[in-house]
């Protein structure tokens, strides 16, 4: 076993520093930045369809569906079709609105849980497309579906899933912006821009991983933490449910995602000196107004750790912590502002003695009801 951690303490920390690698392999053969090209061989009887569909219907369970809220804004904006995201487990009880030739979404990491599965073939009763993201090639929901793009992220040990939502939401990314594309609802420069900055997310992810040691030392701080609230906005708020998530699942403290303009609606009312709030705050088009949600942390007493864009000057000076990732295309953010998250996540736990790779109560694959 030790041999395959590959020197590293966990396999959860292995596939975290695995990604640089895993999105460049989930991108390999497809993406060909300097021909301006994009292909997903997977798909490609289908892409008209998916391009000229009316409506996307995307489902998964925990990760995979946060993927799918990732996959929401990059659809909607890129290739302007309606895409609504999900619980597979909410979808299959609630006889949903299908219709022929619509287009259903199905991702799952391990291609077994059986709630996405159930789903699946609910859609195709109704006549749905299912194009599936898996990781696992023969898995059940891979042969469940028409049609789709598999991550090539390679075997996920660590029940946390980390390197597998990278993947998904590097291939969704991929998928969305090829409907957009086909669609003519994308600019070629654009198009272009986003295939070249695609090429250099590895490297960022590598940027972020080097950090290590400092959000080691955050992570110190905040051991004995009882709650956390996590916060983002626009693309960052399934990151901000990502990294609550993956913080529950491994360490046991209470944490919660939030947009960040919700709190105000509630949550607010739970901040105080022992409240440590994290807030995904990178320069992209919502950040003025992150800031200000700071602020309100900060007039409540909060602890502040914020995810910041490289050479933020001003944040530094308002919150207890920083972390800071390469500046990013606002559109492919979550690929690098999930990672300081997961190695928080991380660290924490380590340092409350729990079992990361396989805490308790959990299951890698889902396959009962
Ligand atoms: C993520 O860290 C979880 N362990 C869990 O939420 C997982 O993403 C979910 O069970 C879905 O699994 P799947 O992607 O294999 O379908």
């Amino acid at each position: 076993e030790a041999i395959e951690k590959g020197g590293f303490d966990h396999f959860m920390l292995k596939e975290i520093f695995e990604q640089p690698r895993s999105i460049a392999d989930s991108m390999r053969g497809r993406v060909k930045a300097e021909e301006g090209t994009l292909q997903l061989g997977g798909l490609r009887d289908y892409l008209d369809k998916l391009a000229k569909s009316k409506r996307i219907v995307i489902i998964g369970c925990g990760t995979s569906w946060h993927a799918g809220l990732v996959a929401e804004y990059i659809f909607e904006e890129l290739a302007r079709i309606p895409v609504e995201v999900e619980y597979a487990s909410e979808f299959r009880y609630r006889n949903p609105i299908i219709k022929e030739g619509d287009i259903v979404i199905a991702i799952s990491q391990s291609g077994e849980t059986a709630d996405t599965l159930a789903a699946i073939e609910l859609a195709k009763s109704k006549g749905a497309i299912i194009f599936g993201v898996c990781n696992v090639v023969g898995s059940s929901i891979a042969r469940a579906t028409h049609a789709g793009a598999f991550t090539h992220a390679g075997p996920e040990i660590g029940v946390a899933s980390t390197k597998a939502f990278t993947a998904q939401v590097t291939v969704l990314t991929l998928m969305a912006l090829a409907a957009a594309h086909r669609k003519g609802t994308l600019s070629e420069s654009l198009f272009r821009q986003l295939l070249t900055e695609l090429e250099s997310i590895p490297a960022k992810v590598e940027q972020v991983l080097q950090a290590a040691d400092k959000i080691k030392e955050i992570a110190y701080i905040f051991t004995y933490a009882r709650n956390f609230i996590y916060l983002g906005r626009g693309l960052n708020f399934p990151v901000a449910l990502e990294g609550a998530l993956k913080l529950k699942e491994i360490s046991y403290i209470h944490a919660e995602g939030y947009p960040a303009a919700e709190m105000k609606h509630g949550p607010i009312a739970l901040i105080d000196e022992d409240m440590p709030v994290v807030v995904i705050a990178t320069q992209d088009s919502s950040y003025e107004k992150v800031v200000s949600n700071i602020q309100e942390v900060k007039a409540r007493k909060g602890r502040v750790i914020a995810v910041v864009t490289e050479g933020d000057t001003h944040l530094p000076g308002m919150v207890d912590f920083t972390i800071e990732i390469p500046r990013v295309h606002d559109i492919l953010m979550p690929l690098v502002s999930v990672v300081p998250l997961q190695l928080l996540s991380y660290y924490i736990a380590v340092m409350r003695g729990r079992n990361v790779d396989q805490p308790r109560n959990l299951a890698k694959s889902v396959t009962v009801e």
